[in-house]
C-alpha cells in the first residue's frame, strides 16, 4: 500500500452573510468562498499498527480527537468498518503552512485531504458528492475544501454552487499570532446581538440567498472584474469581532488605507485580507504593512487566488 502526498489549500470568504437561525441550531448562511494557493501539505500512509497517529510541525495543532483530520479517519473507519479492519491504522503527517485558528479553514482542509487520501489508499471508490456528504459531517467548510475554486455556499455552508473560478487576483493576508477567535463564540455573539432581526419564516431563506446568486458581486466574479469585487466584499461577523478585538478592526483600517482593491476579515477571523490585482502589488502592500505595524505578533503572507481544492502533489 503506497502513501499519498496531498495539497490542502486555504480559503477566504469574499462574502459572508448570516441569514437566520436553522432548526439544527446552526446559522443559515450565504457565502462566496474562494481558494487561495497558501496550502498545507499532508502525507497519509499506513501506520503498520492499529493506531491513528497525527504528526504536525505546528505546536498548537492538536494530535488526537480534537484534530479534524484525526476525526476524518475515525469517520471513515465507522462508515467502512470491514475495509478499515483489513487495512489497519494510519499515519497523517501535516506540514502546516496555513495559520491556525485564523478563519482560513486550515483544519477543514486537513480533514478534506484525509477523506481524499483514504479514498485512494483504501480504494473506497467514493465519488466527489459522496465525499462531500461525509465532509459535511465533520464541519461546514469541509465540502468546500474538497472542491475549492470559487463557489456560493448556502445552508450551513455545506451546499455549494460553483461559479466561474477567479484566479487572476492576489491577496495579502495578515493576522496577529496572539489573537485567536473561536468560531462558535462569533456566531453566538452575532445571534445575541442580531437574533431579533432574523426572519422567523425559514421558508424565506432561499429567497435571501437568491439575491446573492444574481447580485452584483457574482456579476463581478463572472466578469473577472477585480475593482468591482473589491468594493463588494462583505462579512457580517466583523460586526461582533471588531468591537471585541479592536486590534483586528484597526488592522483592517490600516490595510485598507495602504491600497489594493478591497479589504475584509475572513470567516470568523482574525485574518484580514486585501485583494490585489498583481503579485507585485500584494508584496509591496505586505512590506508596507509590516513597516507600518511594528509588532512582532503580526504575521503577513501573500497568495494567489486558486481554482484548486484538495489535490495530489506532483
Ligand atoms: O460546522 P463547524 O463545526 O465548522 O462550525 C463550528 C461552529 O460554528 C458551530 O458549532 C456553530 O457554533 C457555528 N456555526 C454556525 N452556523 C454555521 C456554521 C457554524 O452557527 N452555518
Amino acid at each position: 500500500m503506497r502513501s499519498y502526498h496531498l495539497i490542502a489549500p486555504a480559503k477566504i470568504n469574499l462574502y459572508l452573510e448570516i441569514i437566520g437561525m436553522r432548526s439544527d441550531n446552526y446559522h443559515e448562511l450565504v457565502m462566496i468562498m474562494q481558494s487561495i494557493d497558501l496550502a498545507d501539505h499532508l502525507e497519509i500512509r499506513p501506520s503498520g499498527t492499529e493506531e491513528i497517529r497525527v504528526y504536525c510541525n505546528h505546536p498548537e495543532v492538536p494530535l488526537t480527537k480534537d484534530n479534524l483530520a484525526y476525526q476524518a479517519v475515525r469517520l471513515i473507519q465507522a462508515e467502512f468498518p470491514q475495509i478499515a479492519a483489513n487495512y489497519g491504522g494510519v499515519d497523517i503527517i501535516i506540514d502546516k503552512r496555513i495559520p491556525v485558528a485564523a478563519g482560513l479553514a486550515g483544519g477543514s482542509g486537513n480533514a478534506a485531504a484525509v477523506l481524499v487520501g483514504l479514498n485512494l489508499m483504501w480504494e473506497l471508490g467514493l465519488t466527489q458528492p459522496e465525499l462531500q456528504v461525509l465532509g459535511a459531517k465533520l464541519g461546514s467548510d469541509v465540502p468546500f475544501s474538497l472542491t475549492g475554486g470559487t463557489a456560493i455556499a448556502t445552508g450551513r455552508g455545506e451546499k455549494l454552487d460553483p461559479i466561474p473560478d477567479l484566479t487572476n487576483l492576489y491577496v495579502v493576508l495578515a493576522k496577529y499570532n496572539n489573537i485567536s477567535i473561536a468560531t462558535p463564540w462569533a456566531y453566538r455573539s452575532y445571534r445575541q446581538e442580531y437574533g431579533h432581526t432574523y426572519p422567523t419564516d425559514i421558508d424565506s431563506f432561499p429567497t435571501h440567498s437568491q439575491r446573492v446568486h444574481s447580485g452584483p458581486l457574482v456579476q463581478g466574479i463572472v466578469a473577472q472584474d477585480g475593482v468591482k469585487i473589491g468594493k463588494l466584499l462583505h462579512n457580517d461577523l466583523e460586526k461582533v469581532v471588531f468591537p471585541e478585538y479592536p486590534e483586528v478592526a484597526q488592522l483592517k483600517q490600516i490595510m485598507s488605507n495602504l491600497g489594493g482593491l478591497g479589504t475584509m476579515m475572513s470567516g470568523s477571523g482574525p485574518t484580514v485580507f486585501t485583494l490585489c490585482s498583481s503579485l507585485e502589488e500584494a508584496e509591496t502592500l505586505k512590506e508596507q504593512l509590516l513597516i507600518r505595524v511594528d509588532d512582532p505578533n503580526l504575521a503577513a503572507w501573500t497568495a494567489r487566488l486558486s481554482a484548486s481544492g484538495i489535490h495530489l502533489a506532483t
